[in-house]
């Protein structure tokens, strides 16, 4: 397994186990209240679950098993997969410290710039991708 795989798929399935357990906490505080601050983890479970959780794990398993090239590296533009692994990180974490609440004024822009961040590791692993997605023997 590459490097790269072996990156996002641990970083997912811890991203896994985060997520759910603050959906489990928030849905025990349905039922049972606890704390009504546990709401707060909402936009984390979000993120973390879409975005840490199943992409990354979608990315990390595509960046190992997309068909690989005969000639150069064999899986191509490498550094633009990677760049798509840190922008990803970046952007969750942004956007999830934003939800749990930040000094005046800061709250917006880390939320613009983790979404940013999110939409740049779309780009760069399609970037990436794009050219390794061909029928066998093409
Ligand atoms: C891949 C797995 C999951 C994803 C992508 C996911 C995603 C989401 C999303 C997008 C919301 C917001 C829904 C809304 O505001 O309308 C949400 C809410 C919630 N999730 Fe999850 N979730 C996942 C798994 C779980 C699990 C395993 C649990 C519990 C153990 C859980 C508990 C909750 C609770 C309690 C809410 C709040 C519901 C409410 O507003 O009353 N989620 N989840």
């Amino acid at each position: 397994m590459p490097r790269l795989s072996a990156w996002a798929i641990r970083a997912s399935l811890i991203y896994m186990i985060l997520g759910f357990t603050f959906g489990g906490l928030m849905l025990w505080n349905k039922g049972i209240p606890l704390d009504p601050l546990l709401w707060r983890f909402l936009p984390l479970h979000i993120d973390f679950l879409l975005f840490g959780w199943v992409l990354q794990l979608i990315i990390g398993v595509a960046f190992w098993i997309l068909p690989r090239f005969s000639r150069g590296t064999q899986r191509g533009n490498i550094k633009m997969a990677w760049f798509a692994f840190l922008m990803l990180n970046t952007g969750i974490w942004l956007v999830s410290l934003a939800g749990l609440g930040l000094p005046n004024g800061l709250t917006q822009s880390a939320i613009l710039a983790g979404r940013l961040a999110e939409a740049a590791a779309v780009l760069a692993f399609t970037f990436h991708a794009w050219p390794r997605v061909k029928a066998a023997g093409a």
